[in-house]
């Protein structure tokens, strides 16, 4: 049985993609998102290696044939040559929300100076978001605690399934009518 709401998360490494180390970031998305969310959904997960033509094909595929409502990428963000997530992100929106961006590098500076090095963006194509995130697994959590109240709203708007929350953990802000 398929469930309404589909979250993708993409994981942008090399190494883990050629399997020389195991992919944590992934799961730790997946773990962030069951303890932050209540309500059914269904994740879909894809590894990919730092190429931009991937990156790009795997985003477009969780959204315009998986339709995943949200699609979290992790890694690839930095300045090193390999890292293209951000441009492979910026290809295939419609529109930028500069907003994530600044926020998730403002909370992180909190834990890591080296937070500032990080290009993630995020925006919107159709009826569903993407979310860059840093590579480290405890990076997910920082960035994700940061901005997943102003998430739920942001589907809504595009005209996405309506994502719900644990209040004790995350309060989704939606503006009274
Ligand atoms: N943000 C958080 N919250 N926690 C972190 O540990 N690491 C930084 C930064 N943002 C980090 C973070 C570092 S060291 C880098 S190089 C950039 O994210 C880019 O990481 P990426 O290339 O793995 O995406």
């Amino acid at each position: 049985m398929t469930t309404q709401i589909r979250i993708g998360v993409v994981t942008v490494s090399d190494r883990a993609s050629q399997g020389i180390y195991a992919d944590l970031s992934g799961p730790a998305i997946v773990e962030w998102l069951q303890w932050a969310l209540t309500g059914e959904y269904e994740i879909v997960a894809r590894l990919v290696p730092d190429e931009q033509d991937r990156i790009e094909a795997t985003i477009l595929e969780l959204v315009d044939l998986e339709g995943c409502c949200l699609v979290l990428t992790t890694g690839g963000t930095g300045p090193a040559a390999r890292d293209v997530t951000p441009e492979a992100t910026r290809a295939v929106i419609d529109r930028e929300l500069p907003g994530f961006g600044e926020l998730m590098r403002a909370a992180s500076l909190k834990f890591v100076p080296t937070a500032i090095l990080s290009r993630q963006l995020a925006g919107t194509r159709g009826c569903s978001l993407i979310v860059n995130l840093p590579g480290k697994p405890k990076a997910i959590g920082e960035c994700l605690q940061a901005v997943m109240p102003a998430v739920p709203y942001c589907i809504d708007l595009v005209g996405g399934p309506y994502l719900t929350t644990d209040p004790e953990r995350v309060v989704a802000f939606r503006p009274k009518p």
